[in-house]
């Protein structure tokens, strides 16, 4: 008997770490149902299809809860990940780090809805489908959820570190239903979210470079794999030794 097709839900597939997951997962003979702002492109990035891609704006509580209805729908009844990697990062004037003095209350509230309430909406809108497939989900944090970043502001840090928390709750609430939920912490990693100097940060890391897309994706891969079924409730850093 051949083996069933496994589906993941990716958010933030677009571009950066998400791509790297796309690919990663295509590789590994995963369906990947893709989540971002944009249409369904006409040249493809990732190669699944239109009818794997659904235009959502995660800012937006009411088009997220709306268009769960929609992933449901495209499911077998089973899903098998959940990752929530979509996630901003605003600067105030010329790039400046947004602190608590200066963050209006209206940018925290999007990066809030962004980076965090999005990932209570698709996990709990999908439980039973990923309780149908003894599923993983993970949440992408950050290093800056757990000690003051040089770039990264008030609001994406406080985000970020209350995902990491939300990590914790769900791994206790989702795990008697058979599902682990983990989270992911990158550090420097080359993408478009990184600010300008970060390169001047990285040759003071003990790996003394930035990490690399694919490398963050080959660790979400484990941690919706079977190679990671006794793993919740965690959150794994991928910095190059930037904490110590
Ligand atoms: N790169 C790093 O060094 C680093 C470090 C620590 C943590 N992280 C975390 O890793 C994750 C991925 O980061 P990245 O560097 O790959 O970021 P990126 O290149 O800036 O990509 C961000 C993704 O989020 C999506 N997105 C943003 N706002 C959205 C919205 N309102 N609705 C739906 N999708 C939205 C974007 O898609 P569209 O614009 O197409 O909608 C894009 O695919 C983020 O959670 C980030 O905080 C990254």
């Amino acid at each position: 008997m051949s083996e069933r097709q496994k589906t993941l839900l990716l958010t933030g597939a677009s571009r950066g770490i998400g791509h790297a997951t796309v690919r990663r997962f295509n590789r590994e003979g995963w369906r990947v149902i893709t989540c971002s702002r944009q249409p369904f492109p006409e040249e493809c990035p990732w190669g699944g299809g239109a009818e794997n891609h659904v235009q959502i704006d995660l800012a937006n509580p009411s088009d997220v809860i709306e268009k769960v209805e929609m992933i449901r729908d495209r499911l077998d009844g089973k899903l098998d990940a959940l990752v929530n990697n979509a996630g901003i990062s605003p600067k105030g004037p010329d790039g400046a780090r947004l602190n608590t003095i200066d963050t209006d209350l209206k940018t925290w509230g999007h990066v809030f809805h962004v980076n965090f309430f999005s990932s209570v909406v698709l996990a709990r809108g999908l439980k039973e489908e990923l309780a149908a497939a003894k599923g993983a989900v993970v949440n992408v944090t950050s290093i800056a959820g757990n000690e003051v970043h040089p770039f990264a502001g008030a609001a994406y840090a406080t985000s970020k570190a209350a995902l990491k928390a939300l990590t914790r709750e769900m791994a206790h609430d989702f795990g008697p239903l058979g599902v682990r939920v983990n989270a992911i912490a990158p550090g420097e990693i080359e993408t478009a979210i990184l600010s300008p100097g970060t390169e001047k940060l990285a040759e003071k890391l003990p790996l003394r470079r930035l990490g690399q897309p694919e490398e963050v994706a080959a660790t979400i891969f484990f941690l919706c794999s079977s190679e990671s079924s006794y793993i919740s409730g965690t959150e794994i850093e991928i910095n190059g030794g930037q904490h110590v």
